[in-house]
């Protein structure tokens, strides 16, 4: 039967562009689940949206001296064209700032309340004299208490990961003037997380097996040490309002509400599809499993506050009292990806960004160095070398060059067409195999989400395929056995033809292709991206992508003997070795 897998992944703020450790950590690894799911005929729901509320938006709105709406909405437009561009096939990429978040978040936020999850108290928050108001978390650093990292924010310390509060840093500074704010008093609403902390001990006490071990073990950890109330509203202007009378000038905390989007979207995404009850199927069906994708600093929202949310509203817009939200099913967060023995950093503009990057190279290439260095289970490292190297010598010499020989022997030999094989022998029957046992090992791997293992497998059989034509070598063949060497043939075109379903999550621009050079019509996928506009507004809203046509099957293909092919053309670009130092010169010269 096929099973309901809702896609998750962060919702990146809108404050700059997108970097490749974005890329790799957060958005390219959902995208292969997401395809390979949609080809194993599973109900595949990937939601995701620009986060446009919160400091990093207001920071850079303040320093460019425009307003945080134009911010959000430039970068936003841009998030836009690189999904698009890489393929990252959302069946929505919508933003937080639309009519229905809004009302979605006062939804829960009442909800939570209702129930009596929120409660209200006087808090001490950091003021600053100098500008007269009170300073949001990320306008504040010092040093962190619980590492003693100088340089901690207010609301997380980048060194430990603890999520903290402002009051807590010992010796904090404005971000903004250097200065020293004071501690005031104001009133907040806080989320109850002692009230919740056994349900959440118990949610994560049960198996969680297939969850990766930094994950779970930074979670239970963190629940372990205490939980104590956190404040979900802040004194500021950019923001969600609060859905209750006389709180005008506060607003919902962004990462309170931020999270909220997986939910919000899925019932925007069921309104544009024009079956407004469909998200349930996602979130009410406890045989759903639900996957949040993100870098190693989201975890506790995903696994303490998200989940602490979902168990506070208990229900919304469904009234059996049998039926509960789903919490999330894995949450196979990444590691960072360092970048030539460094860490990325957008400030000090130690970063390739994502326009940049595929305005010099083809989206799957990029696909493949990015998943083959994956951060999955540690700190990994981006070097322009590398890629060149990976690209060059893994996908070029072992896939591209395959696909690329083959295609245009059979094409030249055989009048255009896949030849008539005779009878098989072990050699032929062995790669045979191997390439039709990929559907279970890789895809065995992708549902455990190693993606970069299931890459690496799927890699092994291109080899095999290459050892299995240097031990047949059609074009000997050819000259002394017409016949053994049209089996030859065949049977490598099958195992291409496989190979190319086995790389498809991975690679779907180039399988697409060689799916029409092996004389196929129709789209492995689908990919039909569309963008809406709003003409109101004269803003882009969304990216939304729909496999509706899609005619892929994670499963064996029989290559029919005397179909027609197309003239094959390479694959993939050999990248020359210069362009390692001309990058490495580019990002020096930016820094
Ligand atoms: N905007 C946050 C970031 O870029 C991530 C938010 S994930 C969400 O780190 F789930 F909260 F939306
Ligand atoms: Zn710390």
């Amino acid at each position: 039967m096929a099973a309901k897998i809702l896609v998750c992944t962060a919702w990146p703020y809108a404050n700059g562009d997108l970097h490749i450790g974005h890329l790799a950590g957060s958005y390219l690894p959902p995208d292969i689940f997401a395809r390979y799911n949609r080809l194993a005929g599973n109900d595949v729901l990937m939601v995701s949206g620009s986060d446009s509320h919160g400091t990093p938006i207001t920071v850079r709105a303040d320093a460019e001296g425009v307003g945080p709406r134009e911010v959000f909405e430039r970068f936003h437009a841009r998030f836009l064209d690189t999904f698009q561009q890489i393929g990252v096939s959302y069946d929505l990429f919508t933003h937080t700032d639309t009519e229905n978040h809004h009302r979605i978040a006062q939804d829960i936020f009442l909800g939570c309340l209702n129930n009596g999850y929120l409660y209200k108290e006087t808090q001490q928050q950091l003021y600053s004299e100098t500008e007269g108001r009170f300073l949001p978390d990320r306008y504040v650093e010092g040093i962190c208490p619980n590492c003693g990292f100088d340089g901690a924010r207010g609301d997380q310390c980048d060194n430990c990961g603890k999520l903290l509060d402002a009051t807590e840093l010992i010796n904090p500074r404005s971000k903004s003037d250097g200065s020293t704010p004071v501690v005031r008093e104001t009133e907040h609403f806080f989320l109850d997380l002692p009230k919740l902390t056994d349900r959440l001990l118990a949610y994560l006490d049960e198996s969680k097996d297939h969850w990766r071990p930094t994950v779970i073990n930074f979670s239970r950890g963190y629940l372990r040490e205490g939980l104590k109330g956190r404040p979900i509203t802040r004194d500021i202007e950019w923001g969600i309002r609060l859905p209750l009378e006389g709180y005008d000038k506060k607003r919902i905390y962004v990462w309170f509400e931020a999270v909220m989007g997986y939910f919000t979207a899925s019932v925007e995404w069921a309104q544009n599809v024009g079956q407004s009850e469909k998200w349930k199927e996602w979130w009410y069906d406890p045989a759903a499993r639900t996957y949040y994708f993100m870098g190693k600093d989201n975890i506790p929202f995903h696994t303490i506050i998200w989940p602490g949310e979902l168990m506070a509203v208990e229900r919304l817009y469904e009234d059996d009292p049998a039926k509960t939200l789903n919490l999330p099913y894995d949450v196979p967060a990444n590691e960072y990806l360092n970048m030539e023995s460094q860490k990325l950093s957008t400030s000090r503009n130690w970063a390739i960004w994502a326009p940049d990057l595929l305005e010099r190279y083809d989206p799957d290439p990029i696909r493949y160095c990015l998943t083959a260095i994956a951060p999955e289970t540690r700190d990994t490292d981006f070097t322009w070398a590398d890629f060149i190297r990976r690209n060059n010598d893994e996908l070029v010499a072992a896939w591209g060059n395959l696909v690329n020989r083959m295609l245009s022997f059979a094409y030249k030999n055989y009048e255009g067409r896949v030849p008539q094989p005779g009878d098989l022998d072990d050699l032929d029957r062995d790669i045979l195999a191997k390439a039709e046992n990929g559907f279970q090992s890789v895809g065995e791997l992708i549902e455990a989400v190693q993606l970069r293992a299931a890459l690496e497998e799927a890699m092994s059989i291109a080899r095999a395929a290459n050892g299995y034509l240097d031990q047949k070598a059609p074009w000997f063949q050819f000259k002394e056995d017409r016949a053994a060497a049209a089996t030859t043939v065949y049977v490598i075109l099958r195992v291409i033809d496989n190979l190319k379903v086995l790389f498809a999550p991975f690679l779907p621009y180039t399988s697409q292709r060689l799916h029409e050079t092996l004389g196929y019509q129709g789209q492995l996928f689908g990919r039909q991206y569309t963008q809406t506009f709003d003409e109101a507004e004269k803003t882009h809203v969304a990216l939304c992508y729909d496999d509706s046509q899609a005619t892929g099957r994670w499963e064996p293909v029989q290559l029919p003997a005397g179909q027609r092919l197309q003239r094959p053309s390479p694959l993939f670009k050999k990248l020359d070795e210069d362009i390692a130092e001309q990058e490495l010169a580019r990002l020096m010269g930016d820094s």
